[in-house]
C-alpha cells in the first residue's frame, strides 16, 4: 500500500472515488459568492505583472502605486473576465509614511516584514485567494468561531469595502471581501483604473479551482472545512489512479453553489519516483497553492495564443502526451468530441477527461517562476448545463471532474507508446 500519512482523528477519511458519494449539504457558514481576485507578493510587481499579462492575455486594469500616492506597496490588477491576478511588491520601509500618520496603503492587510520573508522563502507565490462574501465581517467573525486562525480582523475600506483575513495553509491567506456600495468601484478602495491601447484577451474567463499543497491532508481538509463549512465535492486516493505513480491524495472542498473550489493534495510516500507534493513541499519551504485552473471560454483560441508566446515572455507548457493518448481518445471522447476537435487537442497537448456529468478538457503549464513550484492548469468545462430561477443558462460548478482519469490514462498511453517504439526498433537494420 502507498498511502499517505495516517487519517487523523478529527472524523476525516479518505475513502477513495469509487467510494465518494457526491451529495451537495449546502453547509456553508455564511453565504459565499464567487472568487474575486488571486493576490501574488512578490519583490518587483511591475515585471511580474507584465509577464503574466503577455502570458496570459490579461490587460493590467487598475495599479496602485507611487502614482496614485501608495507609499507602501506597488501592486497592479490584471483581468480577464471574471478573473483578477493581483501583484503586489513591497516599497522601502523607510518612505512609507507613519509616525502617526494614516498609511497610504490600499490593502491594509500588507506587512512588509511578512512580504519579504515570503518572498524569500517561497519564490513568486500567491498570498491570497480571496473570496467575495456577503458580509465579510460576519465572515471572519463566524470563521474565528469555528477555529480559523485569524490574520487580519475586518478592516473597512474608504466606507465601501471590507476585507478581513484567515490562515489558509502554509503562508497563504483566504481573504474575505465585501462591498457595502459598489457603484463607481472597479476593484478595491485605492486603485485607479489604467486604460490600455492595446487589447490583450486569450479567452480566459475566471478562476475555478485553487489547489493547496500541504503536507497532511487530514488535518488541513478539517481545518478549512470546519470554519467555512464547505463540503466535500470530489476526492481521490493513489490507488484510484490506478498506477501510484501520481504520488498524491487528493481532496476538493466547494461552497454551496460548488463555484468555489479549493481542493488540497498531500504527497504519497513509498513510491518508485518521488511524489512531485514532496517535491513541491521542498522547494517552496512548506504548504502552498500549487496550481491555479482558470476556465477558457474557447481552450483551443488560448493555447494557440499562449503557446505562441512561450518562448518570447509567455509560459510554457507541459510536455504532449505520445499520439497513441489521441488515438484512443476518440474511444473515450468520440461522443462529445468530433475529429477536427480532437485533431486540435492533439496539435495543442490538450488532455481530456470526464467524470459521470461531463467532459473536462485541460492542459498544464510548467512552472511559473524559478522554483518547481506553481503551475497554472488552462481548463474548459463541457456539459452540465442547468437552468437557474430566472431561465438563465449556466454550467454546474466541477463540471467533468478535475482530470484524475488522466493519470492513468496517460501512463497507459506511455506504456503503449514506448511498446511501438520497441516494435519499430525491432524491425530496423542493426547498424553494424
Ligand atoms: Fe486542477
Amino acid at each position: 500500500m502507498t498511502m499517505g500519512k495516517e487519517n487523523d482523528a478529527s472524523g476525516f477519511k479518505l475513502v477513495g472515488f469509487s467510494n465518494f458519494v457526491r451529495q451537495n449539504p449546502k453547509s456553508d457558514r455564511f453565504r459565499v459568492k464567487r472568487f474575486h481576485h488571486v493576490e501574488f507578493w512578490c519583490t518587483d510587481a511591475t515585471n511580474t505583472a507584465r509577464r503574466f499579462s503577455w502570458g496570459l492575455g490579461m490587460p493590467i486594469v487598475a495599479k496602485s502605486d507611487l502614482s496614485t500616492g501608495n507609499m507602501v506597496h506597488a501592486s497592479y490588477v490584471l483581468r480577464s473576465g471574471d478573473l483578477n491576478f493581483v501583484f503586489t511588491a513591497p516599497y522601502s520601509p523607510s518612505i512609507a509614511v507613519d509616525g502617526g500618520e494614516k498609511s497610504t496603503a490600499s490593502i491594509p492587510t500588507f506587512d512588509h516584514a511578512a512580504c519579504r520573508a515570503f518572498a524569500a522563502s517561497h519564490g513568486l507565490a500567491v498570498r491570497a485567494i480571496a473570496v467575495e462574501v456577503e458580509d465579510a465581517e460576519v465572515a471572519f467573525n463566524t470563521s474565528v468561531a469555528h477555529g480559523a486562525k485569524p490574520f487580519s480582523p475586518p478592516v473597512i475600506l474608504d466606507n465601501v469595502a471590507v476585507i478581513a483575513e484567515i490562515h489558509l495553509y502554509g503562508d497563504a491567506v483566504l481573504r474575505y471581501v465585501s462591498y457595502k456600495n459598489r457603484s463607481n468601484l472597479d476593484f478595491l478602495p485605492g486603485f485607479e483604473p489604467i486604460i490600455s491601447s492595446f487589447p490583450l484577451d486569450y479567452g480566459i474567463r475566471r478562476l475555478d479551482h485553487a489547489v493547496g499543497n500541504v503536507p497532511e491532508l487530514g488535518p488541513a481538509v478539517a481545518y478549512v472545512k470546519g470554519f467555512t463549512g464547505f463540503h466535500e465535492f470530489a476526492e481521490f486516493t493513489a490507488e484510484d489512479v490506478g498506477t501510484s505513480e501520481s504520488g498524491l491524495n487528493s481532496v476538493v472542498l466547494a461552497n454551496n453553489d460548488e463555484m468555489v473550489l479549493l481542493p488540497m493534495n498531500e504527497p504519497v510516500y513509498g513510491t518508485k519516483r518521488k511524489s512531485q507534493i514532496q517535491t513541491y513541499l521542498e522547494h517552496n519551504e512548506g504548504a502552498g497553492v500549487q496550481h491555479l485552473a482558470l476556465v477558457s471560454e474557447d481552450i483551443f483560441r488560448t493555447l494557440r495564443e499562449m503557446r505562441q508566446r512561450s518562448g518570447v515572455g509567455g509560459f510554457e507548457f507541459m510536455p504532449s502526451p505520445p499520439p497513441t493518448y489521441y488515438k484512443n481518445l476518440k474511444n473515450r471522447a468520440g461522443d462529445v468530441l468530433n475529429d477536427e476537435q480532437i485533431k486540435q487537442c492533439e496539435e495543442l497537448g490538450i488532455l481530456v477527461d470526464r467524470d459521470d456529468q461531463g467532459t473536462l478538457l485541460q492542459i498544464f503549464t510548467k512552472p511559473l517562476g524559478d522554483r518547481p513550484t506553481i503551475f497554472i492548469e488552462i481548463i474548459q468545462r463541457v456539459g452540465c448545463m442547468l437552468k437557474d430561477e430566472e431561465g438563465k443558462t449556466y454550467q454546474k460548478g466541477g463540471c467533468g471532474g478535475f482530470g484524475k482519469g488522466n493519470f492513468s490514462e496517460l501512463f497507459k498511453s506511455i506504456e503503449e507508446y514506448e511498446k511501438t517504439l520497441e516494435a519499430k526498433r525491432a524491425r530496423e537494420p542493426t547498424a553494424a
